[in-house]
This record gives C-alpha cells, sequence and structure tokens, in this order.
C-alpha cells in the first residue's frame, strides 16, 4: 500500500518526506485555510517537495469551472498535479473531460459504491472513500473501502482507492489489510505508527549499555 500525507503544512510535509516513504499527497480547502497562506503558494511549495502525485481540489461548482481551475493548476507540474473534484454530477463530468486531456483526477468525498462505480466509469485516476467521516456517522468506513476495491477489482479497473479521512494508526493497519491502494495519513498519525514503548526501551538500553562499552585510548 502506497502512503500519501494528508496535509497541506509545508514543515510536516517537508518532514515526512525526509523519511522515505512518501508516495504522494493530498490536500483540500480546509487543510489550506489552516496553514494561513494563499492557495498557489502552498500548492507550488508542496509541489516542490513531494515525489509523486499532489492531489489539489477544484472548488467550481459546475463541470466547465472544475475543469478549468484543473487545467490552471495541472499548468504547474503536469506530472504531480492531481485535480481534486468533488462526488456530483457535475464532479463526474469534470472527471470525464480532464482525463479525456490526460490531466489526472481524485474523485472525493465518496461515501458508496454506487458513487465509487460511477468516478471509475469517468476515468477518475484515484478515488477516496472517507473512513472517519462515516466513523463519526456510526457506519463502519473501513467495510466501504473494502467493498469499494472488490469492486474496482473484479472489472479490472484502473482506478487506484485511496483510504482518506483516516483518524488512527488501526485505521492505516485495516486499510492495507483490505488492499487500498494507498492511505491518505494526517501528520501526527504517521508519526504514531513509528511509535512502540517496547523500541524506545530498547534504544535506551542499547545506549546505555553501550556507553558501559571500554572505549579504545
Ligand atoms: C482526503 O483527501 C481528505 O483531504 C481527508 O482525508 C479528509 O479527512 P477528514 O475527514 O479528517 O477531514
Amino acid at each position: 500500500m502506497k502512503i500519501f500525507i494528508d496535509s497541506a503544512n509545508i514543515d510536516e510535509i517537508r518532514e515526512v518526506a525526509g523519511w522515505g516513504i512518501l508516495d504522494g499527497c493530498t490536500t483540500n480547502p480546509s487543510l489550506v485555510s489552516k496553514t494561513g497562506r494563499p492557495f498557489r503558494d502552498c500548492i507550488a511549495d508542496i509541489l516542490g517537495i513531494v515525489d509523486g502525485p499532489v492531489s489539489v481540489e477544484a472548488v467550481s461548482t459546475d463541470a466547465p469551472g472544475m475543469v478549468k481551475e484543473g487545467e490552471d493548476w495541472a499548468r504547474l507540474d503536469p506530472d504531480k498535479v492531481t485535480v481534486k473534484v468533488p462526488m456530483c454530477i457535475e464532479g463526474l463530468k469534470a472527471i470525464k473531460s480532464l482525463s479525456g486531456k490526460g490531466i489526472k483526477t481524485n474523485c472525493t468525498l465518496v461515501f458508496s459504491q454506487t458513487q465509487a462505480l460511477l468516478a471509475a466509469r469517468a476515468g477518475a485516476t484515484f478515488i477516496s472513500p472517507f473512513v472517519g467521516r462515516l466513523d463519526d456517522i456510526s457506519h463502519q468506513g473501513m467495510d466501504l473501502v473494502s467493498d469499494i476495491v472488490d469492486l474496482i477489482e473484479s472489472y479490472d479497473m484502473e482506478a487506484e482507492v485511496i483510504a482518506a479521512s483516516i483518524r488512527h494508526p488501526l485505521h492505516v493497519v485495516e486499510s492495507a489489510r483490505i488492499g487500498a491502494h494507498i492511505a491518505t495519513i494526517p501528520y501526527k498519525v504517521l508519526v504514531q505508527m513509528t511509535r512502540h514503548p517496547l523500541t524506545d526501551i530498547g534504544i535506551e538500553r542499547f545506549q546505555a549499555d553501550y556507553n558501559k562499552i571500554p572505549k579504545p585510548r
């Protein structure tokens, strides 16, 4: 399973890119707004750091507007820019048009298998079911990801499924177990994934024992 960071914070993205495990990045207007920076500056910086697809959300409400935004973003970096398009009828039209122009798309805010099927048929590069937001309303978010992965794979469709709205490390483990192609993970959860108390104790003990070894004069 590939690992994307779900963030627009340059410090977080730069740090995780330095770990050598980063395959891409997803952003959304809420994440960009938290940075307090202009949208374009933020995305340009992310494109300079991440070696992989970077999702940038289109905010128009009609297909021509989404396509225009997508084309503008794609000019920044045609290989990396992935236009994030919300799941709706106008979004489907935009995905079809952008994919016809060779521009990558990520169909976002997916909450059902029917939505995923339509997004895949429209030519979405990525499909993002939101796990945490379903869990929040007492639905099993991960069951949806699993069903969508099965659907995509049984028909050999090309879209990759991104487990999105990840809230904790177990969401990541479960995403990998059910065969999600990608998980997009917030910085805090990525850090949690590195930690284990026995690792900390082990490092401390090895350091202490190393210091007891007589050093050559
Ligand atoms: C994914 O692309 C979205 O940006 C993100 O995962 C949404 O997560 P949230 O539900 O925690 O806002």
